[in-house]
């Protein structure tokens, strides 16, 4: 079926996401300039906390991924009001929250002050802005006035490039140009209705009146959750995801009666290991046999970021696109701003 994509836009998209999802490859480049410039004269640490939650905790989710066979220490995500024990010293701590007011971040930051650890803030200022300046704390600032999730360029790259600094891990900064070439090339599609566009519109054609089921695995599993997230709050629509191998012992026998109210999704990377591909197969004949439509995405590029970037860029728009056809407008985020006044504010 095709649509007036640019009416629907005009009509419901007030707080005017596109206009960011257009940004997103010169988001890539200057969050990647600007952890560049930061300076910081600390030691490799022992282990590595990322605290944030929602929008803000998705870059730690990437980041872990990326690392996870290419840092010799652990990479951590905090969505909690307190940190490990472990946490140390020796801990570096990258406090994440793109308002700098969210509860469980500033009661993990409390915390993390009080064991000692190295920490890095990111944020576009609020409490978490006001404390670092009194603390002294090294600050890589986030465009203000954004959505949260929107910023994600400036939550995850940061990362990174500070873990690479610090040689926690080897990060071939080649990696960052061909995730930004492969960025350019999927809005230019967007804009010429090539391929990414294509492949968004498909999804949230087929998402709509059903519930996402995305799976997928390290090191985009990530992105499947980030689809999950993004499904929630841009479309407002429930959706779910699953992490292969582990749900081909559980979420699997879900298929046994079909389902014909769910819509799987895979998420598919260059770096897929044979027996992950033999478990992706298999679920692929378990949905054909029992007449399942299912979509895939492809990730595109050789290097793990510009893999990661493209599903997850694929992804935003999808959902963005999903927010449309439900009618709704993707920005606003009620239930979260009412839960947050209802349940006080932070107790700095
Ligand atoms: O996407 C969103 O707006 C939310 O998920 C927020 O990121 C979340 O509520 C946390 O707020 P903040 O990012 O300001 O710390």
């Amino acid at each position: 079926m095709s649509r007036d994509w640019s009416r629907l836009r005009e009509e419901l998209d007030r707080g005017r996401m596109w206009d960011i999802l257009m940004q997103f490859p010169e988001d890539l480049e200057r969050a990647w300039r600007e952890a560049e410039e930061l300076e910081l004269e600390w030691e490799e640490p022992s282990k590595v906390l990322v605290a944030g939650m929602g929008g803000s905790a998705i870059g730690g989710d990437l980041a872990k991924e990326y690392a996870y066979d290419r840092a010799r220490i652990p990479v951590e995500v905090v969505r909690d009001f307190e940190p490990p024990l472990y946490a140390d010293r020796s801990t570096l701590a990258f406090v994440v929250s793109y308002s700098g007011k969210t509860e469980e971040t500033l009661s993990t930051l409390s915390r993390l002050l009080d064991a000692g650890c190295a920490i890095v803030a990111v944020t576009s200022g609020g409490i978490l802005g006001e404390v670092a300046a009194k603390k002294g704390l090294p600050v890589l600032e986030v465009p203000a006035g954004r959505p949260p999730r929107t910023a994600l360029p400036y939550l995850y790259l940061p990362i990174l490039v500070i873990l690479s600094k610090l040689g926690v891990l080897e990060f071939d900064r080649g990696e960052l140009e061909e995730a930004i070439s492969m960025a350019r090339e999927a809005r230019r599609e967007l804009f010429e209705g090539g391929e990414t566009s294509r492949v968004a519109e498909e999804l949230a054609e087929r998402a709509l009146g059903k519930i996402p089921l995305i799976y997928s695995y390290r090191p985009y599993y990530s992105v499947a959750y980030r689809f999950k997230t993004q499904i929630n709050e841009n479309a407002k629509q429930h959706a779910f995801c699953a992490e292969i191998p582990e749900m081909c012992h559980n979420e699997i026998v879900g298929w046994e009666r079909g389902g014909s109210k769910y819509f799987p999704v895979f998420l598919r990377g260059r770096e897929e290991d044979p027996r992950v591909r033999a478990r992706v197969e298999y679920l692929v004949e378990v949905l054909e046999e029992r007449g399942v439509g299912y979509g895939v995405v492809e990730a595109r590029g050789e290097g793990r970021l510009s893999n990661q970037l493209s599903l997850l860029y694929a992804a935003d728009v999808a959902s963005y696109y999903l927010a449309l056809l439900n009618g709704v407008d993707p920005t606003p985020i009620e239930l979260i701003s009412r839960m947050k006044k209802r349940v006080g504010g932070p107790h700095w």
